[in-house]
């Protein structure tokens, strides 16, 4: 059969699920605002670093109550400071669904070594959330990056809960929505779903969560890095701007202009309305070939930001031999970039929907996508 080359391209083949691909229109030469140069603790620097904590609030509706920071090591420090500083006082349960998940599960049992319960799922499922003990701390990953599933939503978790809630959020802050009342500690990072550049992490916490750090001291040392409170007292500065250590004050420039888009496009429900649209696309592209699939099985649960993919043609005999071409013949194309699933996911694709990806980039993406497919089965 005859394989026609697709004679459009996409404008940006950049589908990378992270770093993620900027904002339409991404122009290095606005950063030249950034106040290098300048201590992050002298007035202009304080005053971006407020206004990024504040300008998240506003965007992602966290409530006035909630403390938001900004903290080092991206999202992997944001979530580590919270497991580090608030587990341990009760025994914990542990849930994964893939592989960054899996990694919190690690540090909870092998590192921190505290009471726990781990609940796992394979990739492509979910674990039952309502089975879950809330009387406990509950770790668990909003939307699993590597698998491409995501919690419905927060419904099954107790508002009279009395452990607390850890929500590695960090695909899916700034494309769904999330339910701040059931999340206590809530962590991203700036390189995900607004295309920002990695570096620090966002850490909001409940007030249940700050009443923890208050009230309970792990047994273990904690490093300056994660230290949240001094004689007993949260560390209110961390929460206005006053970093534990020295920030990037360009990254930070970056983060404003990516919100400032994001404002732009209509906020949370436009940035949310960009990725269901782009993988509304992808749906559509699934439905009509049989040689592709989900790996999501659940609809309710399928991501709108890392979509995973599946090959299902019975004519593949290596699944990851073949995944693997397909996605270097795309980017050798150079037509898409780094869509291949995650090193511990099962062979297939991933592509990247979140609100920074235009539509019509997916769309001119997804011919290739045929065309490759058929170029690798008739190899
Ligand atoms: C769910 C999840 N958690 C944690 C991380 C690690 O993020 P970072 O490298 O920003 O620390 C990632 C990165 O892809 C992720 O997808």
């Amino acid at each position: 059969m005859a394989i026609t080359t697709p004679t459009s391209r996409p404008m940006n083949p950049r589908f990378s699920s992270g770093p993620c691909a900027k904002p339409p229109a991404y122009d290095l030469t606005k950063l030249a605002i950034a106040p290098l140069g300048r201590s992050h603790r002298a007035a202009p620097g304080k005053a971006k670093l407020l206004e990024a904590i504040e300008t998240t609030r506003e965007i992602l509706g966290v409530p006035a109550d909630y403390k938001i920071g900004i903290v080092p090591a991206s999202d992997t420090g944001a979530y580590e400071m919270a497991m580090w500083t608030m587990l341990g006082e009760r025994p914990a349960e542990m849930v994964a669904w893939e592989s960054f998940g899996a990694g919190w599960v690690t540090d909870a049992v092998k590192q921190l070594k505290i009471e726990h319960t781990v609940h796992t799922a394979d990739y492509g499922q979910i674990v039952d959330m309502a089975s879950i003990n809330y009387d406990n701390d509950v770790c668990f990953t909003w939307n699993g990056t590597t698998s491409g599933v995501r919690m419905s939503s927060g419904d099954v978790i107790p508002s009279d809960r009395k452990g607390l809630t850890l929500c590695d959020a960090t695909s899916a802050a700034f494309a769904m929505d999330l339910p701040w009342d059931k999340l206590d500690v809530t962590t991203f990072s700036w390189q995900k779903v607004l295309g920002g550049e990695a570096a620090h992490g966002m850490l909001i916490l409940s007030p249940r969560a700050v009443e923890r750090l208050e009230n309970y001291t792990p047994a273990w040392p904690l490093p300056k890095i994660f230290r949240l409170t001094k004689g007993g007292k949260l560390i209110e500065g961390i929460f206005k701007g006053e970093t534990i250590n020295t920030p990037s004050m360009l990254c930070v420039e970056d983060y404003l202009l990516a919100l400032d888009w994001a404002k732009s496009v209509g906020g949370l429900q436009g940035l949310i309305g960009r990725a269901d649209a782009n993988t509304a696309a992808i749906a559509k592209f699934v439905q009509d070939h049989d040689w592709i699939d989900f790996l999501a099985t659940d609809p309710a649960t399928r991501s709108n930001t890392s979509v995973c993919l599946k090959f299902t043609d019975d004519r593949i005999t290596d699944g990851a031999a073949f995944a693997k071409a397909v996605a270097k013949h795309l980017a050798d194309e150079d037509v898409a970039l780094d869509v291949g699933a995650y090193r511990d996911a099962p062979p297939g694709l991933r592509i990247w929907c979140g609100g920074t990806v235009e539509t019509s980039d997916i769309e001119a993406m997804l011919p290739w996508l045929a065309w490759a497919f058929e170029t690798g089965i008739n190899a």
